[in-house]
């Protein structure tokens, strides 16, 4: 199925023929192909009798040599995958597996994909950026400090380089364009973080997902925001560059050195919130955060810090 849509993916007309004798398969095989294409991936395809098959919307599958071609310098491996069930999960494997790191993990669909406080996170075939980086850690918690709120920078960087300007972070790390999330960011841990362990940085990126029933909160995509179709091989090498910039800083100096470009960007500042925290629900005003990423909330009289995976922000008085 996947030789078919590769076959197909200039958006020209093919005639069932030609994909036959491409594939080595009678045409009426070409048929049921297709038609799974359609059902399994949710990629439609315009028949057109006489002329023959083409897609309604172009696609750019992901491509190693592109992604290597774009970001020559930084040499982090890319295994890519047609389908996979969580990028993450995969990561954690080749980690397990002693793969050298640091490594790329993408895949152009999630079966399982996961978001934060164990939420699905929707990935349909060839539409958006699922992407997980494997690294080994070696300077303890110093060097996990802020880290989840890094990546949401270096995201939101990539997301402004292709034309997203209105983007900014919403506490810990979430990408937003106004009330639309448009990507996430999901660490895992491996091993002792005291000591020498290993993260998954997770990010999901909405690229060119213009139409899903599955979502369930206000959401936008790169391509709905710039009004065009962008090139995933060039984001998700973006994607990796500023990712090793930003890690290349945190390494020596710490989150310190970005609580203030963070606070720049982040898009809660100064804004009535309540932070959900397992059944608990605070009140207060959002301050900033700390030099470890911590939120600071104006809680009544007292000024309150808070981190940790399982807590989430809402606007108060928000429906
Ligand atoms: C969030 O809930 O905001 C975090 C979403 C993180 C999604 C990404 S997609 C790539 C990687 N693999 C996963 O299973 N999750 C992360």
């Amino acid at each position: 199925m996947l030789t078919l849509l590769k076959l197909l993916k200039d958006g020209k007309f093919h005639s069932g023929q030609d994909l036959g004798a491409a594939l080595g398969v009678s045409r009426s095989a070409v048929w049921k192909q297709l038609q799974q294409l359609e059902v399994a991936l949710g990629i439609e395809v315009h028949k057109v009798r006489g002329r023959g098959y083409k897609l309604v919307y172009p696609i750019s599958l992901l491509d190693e040599a592109k992604i290597q071609a774009a970001a020559p310098h930084l040499g982090w491996p890319v295994q890519l995958f047609d389908s996979v069930d969580s990028t993450n999960a995969e990561a954690m494997r080749l980690i397990a597996s002693r793969s050298p790191l640091p490594l790329v993990v993408l895949a152009e669909r999630q079966t399982a994909g996961r978001g934060r406080r164990g939420r699905k996170w929707v990935s349909p075939f060839g539409e958006n950026i699922y992407y997980s980086l494997a690294l080994r850690i070696e300077g303890g918690m110093r060097q996990l400090e802020g880290l989840s709120l890094l990546v949401g920078l270096a995201v939101l960087k990539a997301l402004r380089e292709s034309g997203v300007k209105a983007a900014g972070l919403k506490w810990p790390n979430d990408v937003l364009v106004g009330r639309r999330k448009i990507a996430g960011v999901l660490l895992e841990l491996l091993g002792d973080p005291a000591d020498v362990c290993h993260v998954v940085v997770g990010v999901g990126i909405n690229v060119n997902m213009r139409a899903t029933d599955e979502v369930d909160q206000e959401w936008t995509s790169v391509h709905l925001e710039t009004g065009v179709p962008s090139d995933r091989n060039e984001l998700a090498a973006r994607l990796s560059t500023n990712i090793a910039a930003y890690l290349a800083v945190h390494q020596v100096q710490g989150f310190g050195a970005y609580m203030e470009e963070w606070e720049e960007s982040h898009l809660w500042q100064g804004r009535a919130v309540t932070l959900l925290a397992g059944a608990e629900a605070i009140e207060g005003v959002v301050l900033g955060i700390d030099a470890r990423g911590a939120l600071q909330l104006q809680v009544g009289d007292d000024k309150k810090s808070y981190s940790g995976g399982e807590l989430s922000l809402r606007l108060r008085n928000d429906t």
